[in-house]
């Protein structure tokens, strides 16, 4: 199996390009198969999520083109299917978009129930909730759902819980209702607008994407569009947060600073320097002491719970005390026995973790738990002492497109080996 073998120790100095943003490229994907035309969907990242979405949107007879590495056209008017296989729900659970794309145009689909996951049960009650208010019959036999409507009527939808995919899947469907959909108590991140937008470009009637109450007009046909994903806001608090765990001094570029404030927040409380450009930001750590804080994962524009791992990684290198609580997710704290395992002193109590600063990690060979907790032990592990291994990688490919060319770039000395010579060769070229 392929791993990560790493030489820590080095400060991450320099500049890296921010892909196009994963968690609005899976909704987008999965809309463009609603038009009969043809649809260019530009600064795609090329991760394992968006490879499968794809593969998803072939599986029920979309043409699939890719033009060049980060551009695909997709044509949904030869689809014949309105079966979506468990596999790929099996793969990512993104695939239920293909319920609300399907619902809304064919008025008719069948997608495997997604199970739970590494960091929590994702129930998906809401969407189905909606779905139903939307005058769809929604059954579940043999862990497949099935949603079918005569046809779909705009309806006032209140979600109980803030849910990212629940806003997407309900945008989905309702973008072709017949007469005006309402949606409360919406998600507001980036990805929510940019999925808004980019149903906009095919010709659906959407407002309000990014505030907490979004209305639709349904229309009756989605045309071509051209369109290009925003920068990823993980991606890139994911490299802000590694000058901070290495000292070092990266700057992001081809993002957009608004969507990183929160990130951006905390790394100035904990001590770094933050420049940020037009379409760049900064991160400053180097020869500084971080400072502890408190974090707690909230809805955009809160603090983001896919930065969870990464800022406490950070702060598991202050100079004191920090309490991180995760509030959207039961078990996405996984990684700290592994972190602790490279010398962090966190305890887990609940949805809080305790954590106590120290002066360094030891390197060490621990396993990525899930696709951003991963992320955050690469990073730790090029801030450590000595040499680390970081295996089952497959889950930080998902997320993250040339993750250790990126790194490379910046310094670090990290490999992708998948045997024990070139293991052993790269433990000697460095
Ligand atoms: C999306 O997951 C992202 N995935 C996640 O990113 C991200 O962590 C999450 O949003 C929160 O921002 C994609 O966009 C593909 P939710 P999603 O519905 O849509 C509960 C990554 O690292 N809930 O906003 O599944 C749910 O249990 C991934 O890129 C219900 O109770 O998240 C959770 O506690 C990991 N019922 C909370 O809402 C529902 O019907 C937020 O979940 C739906 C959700």
């Amino acid at each position: 199996m392929e791993q990560y073998i790493v030489k820590g120790g080095r400060p991450l100095k320099g500049s890296v390009v921010i892909g196009g943003a994963k968690n609005a490229a899976l909704g987008i994907l999965a809309a463009a198969i609603m038009a009969d035309e043809t649809v260019q969907v530009d600064n795609l990242p090329n991760v394992r999520d968006t490879r499968v979405m794809l593969q998803a949107v072939e599986g029920i007879g979309a043409q699939v083109q890719y033009i060049y590495n980060n551009s695909v056209q997709i044509n949904g008017k030869l689809i014949t299917d309105i079966d979506v296989e468990y596999d790929y729900i099996r793969k990512i659970r993104a695939s239920y978009y293909l319920l609300g794309a399907l619902l809304g145009k064919y008025h008719e689909a069948r997608v495997a129930l997604p199970g739970g996951c590494d960091i929590g049960s994702r129930p998906i009650d809401q969407h189905l909730k909606g779905f139903r208010a939307l005058g769809a019959t929604v059954d579940l036999d043999h862990g497949m759902i099935y949603a079918k409507a005569e046809k779909l009527i705009g309806a006032h939808i209140y979600f109980d819980v803030v849910s990212v995919g629940a806003t997407i899947n309900l945008m989905l469907a309702a973008s072709m209702a017949e007469g005006e959909t309402i949606m409360e108590n919406v998600a507001k991140e980036p990805h929510i607008v940019d999925v808004a937008n980019f149903l906009n470009s095919m010709g659906a009637n959407i407002r309000g994407a990014g505030t907490d109450v979004i209305r639709i007009r349904g229309v009756k046909r989605l045309h071509g569009t051209t369109y290009s994903i925003i920068p990823d806001q993980i991606e890139a608090g994911t490299f802000m947060a590694a000058a901070a765990i290495t000292h070092g001094d990266i700057q992001v570029t081809n993002v957009i600073p608004k969507h990183l404030e929160s990130i951006s927040a905390k790394l100035a409380e904990m001590g770094c320097t933050i420049v940020e450009g037009d379409e760049s930001v900064r991160v400053i750590a180097q020869n500084r002491e971080l400072r502890p804080t408190n974090i707690k994962t909230l809805p955009y524009p809160g603090f983001p719970t896919d930065m969870q791992p990464q800022i406490a990684t950070a702060l598991a290198l202050a100079s004191g005390s920090s309490l991180v609580t995760e509030s959207i997710f039961e078990n996405r704290f996984k990684y700290v026995d592994e972190l602790n395992r490279m010398g962090a002193s966190i305890k887990v109590e609940g949805n809080t973790a305790y954590v106590e600063g120290v002066k360094k990690f030891t390197g060490a060979d621990v396993d990525a738990p899930d696709l951003r907790a991963g992320a955050a032990l690469v990073i730790a592990a090029l801030s450590a002492d000595g040499f680390s291994s970081i295996s089952d990688i497959q889950y930080i490919q998902r997320g993250y497109e040339d993750f250790e060319t990126k790194l490379k770039s910046l310094g670090g000395q990290i490999a992708k080996v998948d045997n024990e010579h070139d293991a052993h060769k790269f433990r000697l070229s460095v």
